[in-house]
């Protein structure tokens, strides 16, 4: 953890020096929402969009802040590291609550914390597992109480997976830190937004570029059964871009590892976002 910049409540330092209040509900309650922001050859990728998210998740928790602050620290986070490729982590609690009071008091002072990483963004291929989502009923709100996914992909790293993807009783929601696109009959599909699952940036990109390209993806409502039918099937975040599922471990499936689908949405993404 050497040299890692970081910022907290505003002060600029190394990330080993700064110091965190144990009663900071971030901790006794998990009561904070969080930002992955990429950065590729300098350019931010879609920086409104992850701010907007930011703002979103703050309103749907009642956070009070300034969100301007927020994303000013992010652009020097990253304009002041010497990373060309990256992310920065970006966390705004709701403060330090010496109560540890379930219901808080709202004069709390909002607390703010971020660093910037160094970030290879090579397309990986993927083993993931199948697993019944247990995470609570928000999951749109991009908050840090993520202990449903924790579990799962701790069981699924020791069945030897990178990732899971989640279902509810039998509807694919999405992977355990991204989103879910599968293609059966040539034809692109991925879940629909809905409470279920986080409004990934990189899916909403993807959804936009491919069909400015001429190529449609429907969004809906899916079974298990459609992903095991699928003959390509891909995982998407700020820090895979595109990941491709070679493997589902426990099941038969069609995946074609060189399927023509995936490779032309995947050029897509990289000419449009991962290129220069
Ligand atoms: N996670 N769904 C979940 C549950 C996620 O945690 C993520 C990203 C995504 C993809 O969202 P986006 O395309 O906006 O990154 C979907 C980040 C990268 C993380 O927690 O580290």
């Amino acid at each position: 953890m050497n040299n890692i910049l970081g910022v907290f409540n505003g002060k600029f330092q190394d990330l080993e020096k700064i110091k965190v209040s144990p009663l900071s509900r971030a901790y006794t309650f998990s009561d904070s929402v969080y930002e992955v922001i990429p950065f590729y050859n300098n350019n931010i990728i879609a920086f409104d969009k992850h701010i907007n998210r930011l703002s979103n998740s703050c309103d749907a928790l009642n956070i009070k802040t300034d969100i301007s602050l927020c994303s000013d620290e992010i652009l020097h986070l990253i304009s002041t590291s010497n990373h060309k490729n990256g992310y920065v982590y970006y966390q705004i609690s709701r403060g330090v609550d010496a109560l540890r009071s379930h219901m808080y008091d709202t004069s709390l002072e909002v607390e703010t914390f971020g660093y910037v990483v160094n970030h290879a963004f090579e397309s990986k291929d993927l083993k993931v597992s199948l697993c019944e989502d247990i995470r609570w009923q928000r999951c749109d709100i991009k908050s840090t109480s993520l202990l449903g996914n924790v579990m799962s992909m701790n069981q699924s790293k020791n069945n030897h997976c990178d990732e899971v993807i989640m279902h509810k009783d039998d509807e694919i929601t999405e992977g355990g830190a991204s989103n879910v696109f599968f293609v059966i009959d040539g034809n692109i599909h991925t879940p629909s937004l809905s409470t279920k699952i986080l409004p990934g940036i990189t899916r909403e990109l993807l959804i936009s570029e491919t069909k400015q390209n001429g190529i449609f993806i429907e969004e809906g409502n899916y079974s298990v059964n459609d992903l095991l039918r699928a003959e390509s099937i891909w995982l998407t975040s700020s820090t895979k871009g595109l990941g491709q599922v070679i493997e589902i471990i426990g099941h038969d499936t069609k995946i074609q590892v060189n399927n023509e689908v995936f490779h032309k949405c995947n050029e897509i993404f990289n000419n449009a976002f991962l290129s220069g």
